[in-house]
């Protein structure tokens, strides 16, 4: 039996379990509705509550993700919705052509045309709002709004040529079990999103492709899940490396580490860029699978110092809790970051605070680097970095889905009584004010916390273009 059915067989509230469990109810519900694995540590104090056995809660757990849609609202029946947003304007014939799978609101596309060595022809995503801010940044490519699992080759070659490269992140849901390549066909309703990834690549055979993933990827089933993964590819003809890349480690204001996983049909290993910034601060990355797995600059001496928050985001007006913004401060100068990020028709957009309750506000102006910085009683359950304050001198953290919520994560602006602005966050992720996000504010926050930075795409199509 899985989470959710022991509970409702235990008679036991979603809040209650939640607060047995430290966790909050949002991040329980994420994981009964098998949008997230679970750590092991949960599953054995799951074990412990309802007296299972751990590997069959597992399984259960393991069988619930395989059969769940993915996507925003981790949907539990299949998407039928399908579209086609046309591209708006022509490739040249002298650029390098980018399939982007899973591409959502287009931040690693985005990162590829800013080389001018690239051009999208295609993204596919399961979300008709994603799929229209993809396009509408992205005039050359068309984009289908469709299942990986379930959309035709015949579609996807009707509406784009051939590509140099294939990129794209399939989301955590795909890290349950990967069958051997052999045994994968086409339209078998059991693959999973790495499986159809792969299929794609095997099925368009291009030069390169690039696979984004969580540093969790490393680490799951004890290093298996990623060998496998591997394998898969390995099978298909490529030669495949990865490595774990920081983005603040580029020059991005935020420190979010990705594992990024490259492969090559003609044997070539891939060059990895180098570092152009530093900070001195913990890092995920560690002997993980018996592998040493290094995500610092090896003592480079021409490193700059990272990013700070506060380099980013000093130039947006103060509001309070509920307000917004339409114009840049004048009163200071701006850095060169800012600069880079700043509107070129000088409009500020998404400058706009969420509205938080009395009791979230008052937890706001007590909070502190992380929970435990909290007066004892003002918050029952959480992780330890909810609720809690951005650090101005550092790049911030992993920006989430939800950062501007502060109940599950850390996001509150270092200086003012408030979580992030959407506006804000997508300075942290490195979109300029041009970027135009489509959606609702929940969806825009959604797009935004879940892209890959362009800088990230930036720095690996710079390399790749050095090796094509
Ligand atoms: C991590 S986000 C992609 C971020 C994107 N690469 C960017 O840079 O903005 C993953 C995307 O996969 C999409 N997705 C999830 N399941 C899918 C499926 N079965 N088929 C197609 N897209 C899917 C989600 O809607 C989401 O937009």
């Amino acid at each position: 039996m899985d989470i959710r059915t022991l509970r409702q067989k235990h008679g036991i509230k979603l809040k209650d379990l939640a607060n047995m469990l430290e966790i909050s109810s949002h991040e329980l519900s994420k994981y009964e509705r098998g949008l997230v694995c679970p750590p092991n540590s949960l599953f054995s104090s799951l074990s412990d509550i309802f007296r299972v056995d751990v590997f069959e809660l597992r399984n259960a757990h393991e069988l619930l993700i395989q059969n769940a849609i993915p996507g925003e609202g981790y949907t539990t029946a299949k998407s039928s919705h399908q579209e086609i947003f046309y591209s708006r304007s022509a490739t040249q014939s002298s650029s390098l052509k980018v399939m982007d799978l899973f591409c959502g609101t287009g931040g690693f596309s985005y990162g590829f045309e800013q080389t001018q060595g690239f051009e999208v022809v295609l993204g596919l995503d399961l979300l008709s709002d994603r799929a229209k801010t993809f396009s509408l940044n992205h005039p050359t490519a068309n984009v289908i709004v469709d299942d990986i699992r379930y959309v035709s080759y015949e579609k996807l070659t009707s509406v784009a040529d051939k590509p140099d490269v294939i990129i794209g992140g399939p989301p955590c849901q795909g890290f349950s079990s990967i069958r051997p390549f052999r045994t994968l066909t086409e339209k078998d309703s059991r693959n999973n999103l790495y499986e159809s990834y792969a299929l794609v690549v095997n099925y368009y055979k291009p030069k390169w492709f690039v696979l984004e993933n969580v540093v969790g990827l490393l680490t799951h089933e004890g290093g298996k899940t990623l060998n496998a993964i591997l394998q898969l590819f390995e099978q298909t003809g490529y030669t495949v490396s990865w490595k774990i890349l920081n983005a603040a480690f580029y020059g991005l204001p935020q420190r979010r580490e990705r594992l990024i996983i490259i492969g090559n049909r003609h044997a070539k290993s891939f060059q990895w860029p180098k570092p152009t910034h530093y900070f001195n601060g913990r890092s995920m990355a560690g002997n993980i699978c018996g592998q040493k797995v290094s995500n610092l600059p090896l003592f480079g001496v021409e490193l700059q110092p990272a990013i700070t928050i506060m380099e980013a985001i000093h130039d947006l007006p103060e509001i309070r809790s509920g307000e917004f913004a339409t114009e840049y401060r004048k009163d200071i100068e701006i850095t060169s970051y800012e600069n880079s990020m700043r509107s070129k028709k000088n409009q500020l957009t998404l400058h706009e605070a969420t509205k938080h309750s009395p009791k979230m506000l008052n937890i706001i102006r007590n909070a502190g680097h992380n929970r435990h910085a909290l007066p004892m009683g003002l918050t029952t359950s959480g992780f330890s970095s909810s609720y809690s304050r951005l650090e101005p001198d550092m790049p911030s953290v992993t920006l989430t889905v939800n950062f501007v919520h502060p109940a599950s994560n850390k996001c509150i602006h270092p200086y003012q009584d408030r979580a992030l602005t959407p506006r804000e966050g997508a300075r942290l992720q490195g979109f300029d004010d041009d970027y135009v996000f489509i959606g609702s504010r929940a969806q825009v926050v959604k797009q935004i916390g879940n892209a890959v930075p362009p800088i990230l795409g930036k720095i690996i199509a710079q390399a790749l273009l050095e090796q094509i």
